[in-house]
């Protein structure tokens, strides 16, 4: 059995960021590397975090979907430079790279040589503990400041790698809603659907428990009223926003997520595609697909979030019809959300039919694959592809 972890300092308020630089104090932390993205310029952000950590290098470049080269490259520049601690300021791509490079400073090769991140891929493949990282979420979706997990883009093999483990905690996380203020419409709706994927995922699946379970129904608590606010009024609720981004992450990063990140993973492994897109894009499609097997535990998340349709069984009672109802309200919910966010469908997607068998299997040999209560085959995956 699993125990639930989460050895993560999160400061949740607006304005916490305010804690960074007491947290670096209490780390002695005294050459720090901030990472973040370009795309954050604009933003007064990255400078007020640059006042706070003082970083001896800033790496500005990170890409969405981070990639297993420019993670070595950052890595080895960090070791060089001496970093000791690592300061990520961005979302998923730029958590995700912050958090690699964090566990390749302190595991270098017995020669003193960084390491590709892609040796590690897998779970506790490394030896030791990641040096202090501290997350600073700037989109309301990834969940990564809360997780073990970083998903790294390997172009060459055409995948996306996942490395993980106890040691790859962030030490610190700063959830902190004033960040994602000037955050267009257009990412809050994106990143904060893949927080809604993560906390379905993390019920639906085989490794549901009943910590996770709770997390992720107070997660939805907080999105799915934020989000539906925003496609009917553009009204935004960006506390509930981050603090439901976070709350998912830590659900799914104690059970896992399913068929629905293993196939966007594939797919953004290979098309680049955002990884919020396509799960908001994939999100009814794949478990409706699967609905057979999850209805129960999907309606009874609806009901413990408050988003079910009136009535029907309590919590862990039988009433078969009445959690096929259920699961059905919810989804179609789900489904107009996704319309009312102006996101687009899977054929939309366009993805290029000659991709759909290479896509399935990648999607097939996915570590969460086994996750999933139904067993899905590549063929589950093509057809999910296809439209069928
Ligand atoms: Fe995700």
């Amino acid at each position: 059995m699993t125990p639930f972890r989460l050895p993560v300092r999160v400061f949740m308020a607006p304005g916490c960021l305010g804690e960074l630089e007491p947290e670096l104090r209490r780390l002695h932390a005294k050459r720090v590397l901030l990472v973040t993205d370009g795309g954050l310029m604009s933003t007064p952000w990255p400078e007020e975090v640059a006042r706070l950590a003082r970083p001896v290098l800033t790496d500005s470049a990170t890409r969405p979907n981070p990639r297993v080269d420019d993670i070595d490259a950052l890595a080895r520049e960090a070791r060089a430079a001496g970093v000791d601690a690592v300061v990520g300021l961005g979302g998923g791509s730029v958590l995700d790279a912050a958090k690699a490079v964090a566990m390749l400073i302190t595991n270098p090769d017995p020669s003193g040589c960084t390491r590709s991140i892609a040796e590690y891929e897998g779970k506790n493949r490394f030896e030791h503990a990641a040096a202090p990282f501290l997350a600073i979420p700037t989109t309301c979706g990834t969940g990564s400041e809360v997780t073990w997990v970083s998903v790294v883009s390997d172009p060459a093999a055409k995948r996306k790698r996942s490395i993980k483990g106890d040691g790859m905690f962030a030490t610190a996380a700063f959830v902190d809603a004033d960040v994602i203020e000037s955050l267009p419409n257009a990412l809050v709706a994106t990143t904060a659907m893949d927080a809604v994927t993560h906390a379905i995922e993390a019920v639906v699946g085989r490794a549901a428990n009943p910590t996770s379970d709770e997390l992720a129904a107070a997660a939805l608590r907080r999105l799915l009223p934020a989000l539906e606010a925003m496609a009917q009024s553009g009204e935004r609720d960006h506390v509930g926003l981050m603090e439901g981004s976070t709350l998912a992450g830590m659900a799914f990063g104690n059970s896992d997520v399913g068929a629905v990140h293993c196939l966007s993973e594939a797919i953004g492994g290979v098309t680049d595609a955002p990884h919020g897109l396509l799960n908001a894009v994939l999100l009814v499609p794949v478990l409706r697909y699967t609905q057979h097997e999850i209805e129960k535990p999907l309606s009874q998340l609806a009901e413990a979030a408050g988003v079910g349709t009136a009535g029907g069984p309590g919590r862990g009672v039988e009433h078969t019809c009445l959690h096929t109802a259920r699961a059905e309200a919810f989804l179609e919910r789900l489904d107009a959300l996704r319309r009312g966010l102006g996101l687009p469908d899977v054929a939309m997607l366009g993805i290029d039919a000659s991709l759909h068998g290479e896509l399935a299997l990648s999607a097939e040999q996915n570590g969460s694959n086994t996750s999933c209560r139904r067993d899905m085959t590549a063929v589950d995956y093509h057809n999910l592809l296809s439209g069928v």
